[in-house]
Formats: C-alpha cells, sequence, structure tokens
C-alpha cells in the first residue's frame, strides 16, 4: 500500500567526512535582506550540483544553518524546539564569547577550489543583502593533526552512532534530521605550547601525541581536554557530538588556530562540554587547552533537513521582519512536511 510508504527525511550533509579543506562563512543578514537571504535557499542545492557534479572526486558538501534570531526574521511557523542564541561563559580565567552570527555555511570538499567557487556563486547572489563577519578557511595538517600537533578527530562517533548523536530525531518532528552546530573561532598561543614538554602537552590533552593513544584512567588528569569532554546523561550512558574541526592559520596576522565545529541533535550536550571547558568539572578544574587556546567567537545555528532548503516555510508577518515585502514567487507554499506528520522514513544525505 503506497500511501504506508514513509517519504524519506533528507538532510543536509551533516555526517559527511573530514576533508582536506573547507570554507566556514559566518553572516549577518542586513535590515531588509531577509528576502534575498529566503530567495536562494532553494538554489542552494543547485549550487553544488553545478560545481560538484564537475569534480565528483572532491566530495563536495555544503551545510547551511540559521541563528536564533534569524529564524525569527526568516520563516513563519514553529522553530526548532533547541535553537538560542550560544551561551557566553565566564569562567575564573577562560571567556566562551558569543557573537554575531545569523547564517552560517560550512563548506566541505578535498579541493579548496570547489568550496571557493560555492561560496562565490552563493555571496555572488546574496550581495548587499548580508554581511560576512567571520571567513575562516581551513586545511588537513598532517595525520589530521591540529596545529597543537595532536591528532583532532579520532573519537568522533561513525556510522549510525555519528547520525543519532549529530542529528535530531524524532522528538522534534517538524525538523527531524536537522542539526544543532556550534561554531567557535580558537588562537592558539603557538610559542607558550611549543615551549612545554611533550609529557606535559599530552597530560593537557589527555592523549599520546605521536601516537595518539588515550592515556590510562590514572594518569589522565582531570582537567585534560578528553576527560572534561567526556560526557554523561542521566542514565550514565556517553553523550557525543560529532566535530569538523579545521585547522587554520595567517602568518600575516600571526594568528594560529583550530576552527571549532561541533554539530549535535541536542545543543545542551555541546553546551555541557564547553561549561565543563570553561567553569570546570567540578568548578576550579578548566580545561587546561584554554590556557593556549582563546576563543573569540561563538555562535549557535540550526542546519535544517535540505527539504526545508528547498521549500523553505512562508515568511513572518511584517511587524518581525524588517524586510520589504517579498515578491510572489520567493515565497513557495510551505512545504507538507510542516504538518508535524512524521515523514520517518530512512535518514538520506543530499547531495549539497
Ligand atoms: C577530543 C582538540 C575544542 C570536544 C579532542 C582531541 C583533540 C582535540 C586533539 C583528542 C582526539 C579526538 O578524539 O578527537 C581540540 C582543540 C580544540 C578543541 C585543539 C580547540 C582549541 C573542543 C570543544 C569541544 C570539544 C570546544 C566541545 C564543545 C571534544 C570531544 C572530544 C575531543 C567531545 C572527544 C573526547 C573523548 O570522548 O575522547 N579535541 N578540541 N573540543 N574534543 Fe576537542
Amino acid at each position: 500500500m503506497s500511501d504506508a510508504v514513509p517519504e524519506p527525511v533528507v538532510v543536509q550533509p551533516v555526517v559527511a567526512p573530514l576533508t582536506s579543506a573547507a570554507v566556514v562563512l559566518v553572516a549577518t543578514i542586513e535590515p531588509g535582506g531577509e528576502s534575498a537571504v529566503r530567495a536562494v535557499l532553494p538554489d542552494l542545492a543547485a549550487f553544488a550540483r553545478s560545481i560538484g557534479f564537475r569534480v565528483p572526486s572532491a566530495g563536495l558538501a555544503c551545510v547551511t544553518g540559521f541563528g536564533s534570531e534569524a529564524w525569527d526574521r526568516l520563516f513563519a511557523g514553529p522553530r526548532p524546539a533547541d535553537l538560542r542564541p550560544f551561551q557566553e561563559l565566564r569562567g575564573p580565567l577562560h571567556h566562551a564569547p558569543a557573537t554575531p552570527g545569523d547564517l552560517l555555511f560550512h563548506v566541505r570538499a578535498e579541493q579548496m577550489d570547489v568550496c571557493f567557487e560555492w561560496v562565490s556563486q552563493l555571496l555572488g547572489r546574496l550581495g548587499n543583502a548580508v554581511k560576512v563577519v567571520d571567513e575562516v578557511h581551513g586545511f588537513r595538517y598532517f595525520d589530521h593533526r591540529d596545529l597543537l600537533g595532536f591528532v583532532d578527530g579520532t573519537e568522533n562517533p561513525v556510522g549510525d552512532d555519528a547520525r543519532s548523536a549529530a542529528l535530531v530525531g524524532a522528538e522534534d518532528p517538524p525538523f527531524e534530521g536537522g542539526s544543532y552546530v556550534v561554531v567557535q573561532k580558537y588562537l592558539h598561543d603557538l610559542a607558550g605550547w611549543n615551549a612545554l614538554s611533550t609529557e606535559q602537552q599530552e597530560r593537557i590533552i589527555g592523549r599520546t601525541k605521536f601516537t595518539d593513544m588515550e592515556l590510562a584512567d590514572d594518569v589522565k588528569p582531570a582537567d585534560s581536554h578528553v576527560a572534561l569532554n567526556t560526557v554523561t546523561g542521566a542514565d550514565g550512558t556517553e553523550r557525543d557530538i560529532l566535530r569538523a574541526n579545521m585547522p587554520f592559520g595567517s602568518f600575516e596576522r600571526g594568528e594560529f588556530g583550530t576552527y571549532f565545529i561541533g554539530y549535535a541533535a541536542d545543543p545542551g550536550v555541546t553546551e555541557q562540554m564547553l561549561r565543563n571547558m570553561f567553569l570546570g568539572n567540578p568548578p576550579g578544574t578548566h580545561d587546561r587547552i584554554l590556557d593556549f587556546s582563546t576563543a573569540v567567537t561563538g555562535t549557535l545555528f540550526h542546519a535544517p533537513r535540505a527539504d526545508f532548503l528547498d521549500a523553505p516555510p512562508p515568511p513572518p508577518s511584517p511587524a518581525r521582519t524588517t524586510a520589504v515585502p517579498e515578491p510572489q514567487a520567493s515565497a513557495p507554499a510551505a512545504p507538507a512536511v510542516r504538518d508535524g506528520s512524521l515523514r520517518i522514513g530512512s535518514l538520506q544525505e543530499s547531495a549539497p
């Protein structure tokens, strides 16, 4: 019986492999720019097809996310249940700032030219409707190492575990298959870090540097990065996120950093990790990685399912936005999925 077959939930390529190159753009929407942003959303997948089809080996994967305030400026109807502004944290020594960001574009590929071209097409269409407030061109460093010299990403969940860690489930039906993304730009004090012995560095991270083995529990300090980021839920099971960190740097600016990108089904998990790092758990044991890494940005986004971008819901009423009236053509009908029906089929990756 065909009407019993659930339609697949087509997700953005959140659970995509780490690549050699990535561009991360955070942008704000200028007053009145909402309609231009809405108008480009259904074309994002086509940009990826036009570019990706010519270079299939590049594995182009683009994810688009929206900040909490921007959501209300762009869309009527229900909001993702856990979309909220990034929570600034002030620990005794270290600060996680909350910084502006209405739109996130996370573009991954094996070649930088492919990432660059997608962004170029995007910004060509958006023109002055948006202002880019942060742009990072990340690269894969030897053995998947960060610029601190440690392999980064080893304990990321894979397969079904990655999907359940990163993608919203049936608890929020209209947004099932979406993901909450926290991004933070960290700048490293490499001179200070490199003045430490390898053993000191290993006790800060919680893993060995050369062989990338986790330190034994009786050796691993409570304020190591790995210990503070091992988070368990009320039932004692480990709560994971999916990280897509990228190293980046500029010799001109003297900047050497890690761009943290954490996808989660529940942003509360990422927030708990950040509280552990900045405030300590128990309080007083802040993550020693922060003594050598300063967070200079911090924003939370929701990356909805791909079919949401293909046919976004109508814009909010004019009272909630500064947008000029939209032409009829760019206000497509709300997709059937937003009626709250479950549509739980398989979670399928979309091309963009
Ligand atoms: C693990 C680096 C920021 C969450 C690791 C590892 C490294 C690393 C080298 C060990 C290997 C691995 O399993 O990936 C960094 C650097 C950061 C950073 C250089 C920025 C300066 C963060 C932030 C979070 C986070 C902000 C969370 C909000 C995690 C988690 C693990 C991990 C969950 C795995 C822990 C485990 O289960 O073993 N990170 N990280 N990291 N990091 Fe980070």
